[in-house]
């Protein structure tokens, strides 16, 4: 049975960076939501104008659109070895849509590493974040900076800062995250697939226990 992982955490938690870790590890797909909204924008697509104005006031964009999305993402033949993925789901409905689509395919969630931390410590870490527009490799300018300022390690491109990390739109991503997708913590506890992780620690140390509690599953 392939690997399906969802990585479940607040804004900020640390998803995106340890994702890179994960899917590099057990060969898997690495499928963020988020990312696919973006790349939508970029290329100004009708979802990603829909996206934009859910994302810039930090809620979220519709279920059934969101759904849509990542259904003709997972179903293509290069996600069968495996998926990581980063964003999804974010509501009960989603968490359902997702069991079904994998049914679809004969697979199922195998396990939900869920990123511990409080909501101080996600403002500070989204209000130092900088990312590689050509590769996505996220960057802390105190707790993980580049080698360079403002150049991404991997492609030398100049690093941006997201729209969406400005402090009123990370209060109200925070905000959406308790009321909307912190219910998926029970939901996925209930299915014994939770596996809480301590997201206060170390980029290195979150990494080796996420990898060690995959492992074992
Ligand atoms: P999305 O892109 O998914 O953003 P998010 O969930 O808010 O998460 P982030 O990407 O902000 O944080 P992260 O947990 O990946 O942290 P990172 O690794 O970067 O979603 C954006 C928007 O799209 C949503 O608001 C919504 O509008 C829409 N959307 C997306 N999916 C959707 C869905 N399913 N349904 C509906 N709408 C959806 O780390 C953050 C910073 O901290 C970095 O600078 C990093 O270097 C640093 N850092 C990481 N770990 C550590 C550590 N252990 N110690 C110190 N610093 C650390």
């Amino acid at each position: 049975m392939a690997m399906y992982i969802v990585l479940l955490g607040p804004p900020g938690a640390g998803k995106g960076t340890q994702a890179q870790v994960i899917a590099k590890e057990f060969g898997l797909m690495h499928i963020s939501s988020g990312d696919l909204f973006r790349e939508n924008l970029k290329n100004m697509t009708e979802l990603g104008k829909l996206a934009q104005g859910y994302m810039n006031r930090g809620e979220l964009v519709p279920d059934d659109v969101t759904i849509a999305m990542v259904k003709d993402r997972i179903t293509r033949p290069d996600c069968a070895q495996g998926v990581l993925l980063d964003g999804f789901p974010r509501t009960p409905a989603q968490a359902d849509a997702l069991a079904k689509m994998l049914g679809e395919l004969g697979q199922k969630v195998t396990s939900v590493p869920y990123i511990s931390v409080p909501a101080d410590v996600l403002i500070e870490r989204l209000s130092g974040r900088w990312t590689c527009p050509t590769c996505g490799s996220v960057y802390h300018e105190k707790y993980n900076p580049p080698k360079v300022a403002g150049k991404c390690d991997r492609e030398g491109s100049e690093l941006i800062q997201r729209d969406d990390d400005k402090p009123a739109t990370v209060e109200r991503r925070i905000r959406v995250y308790m009321e909307q997708t912190a219910p998926l913590i029970k939901y996925y506890q209930d299915r014994g697939l939770l596996v809480e992780v301590d997201g206060r620690q170390s980029i290195e140390s979150v990494s080796q226990h996420m990898l060690a509690a995959l492992r074992k599953d």
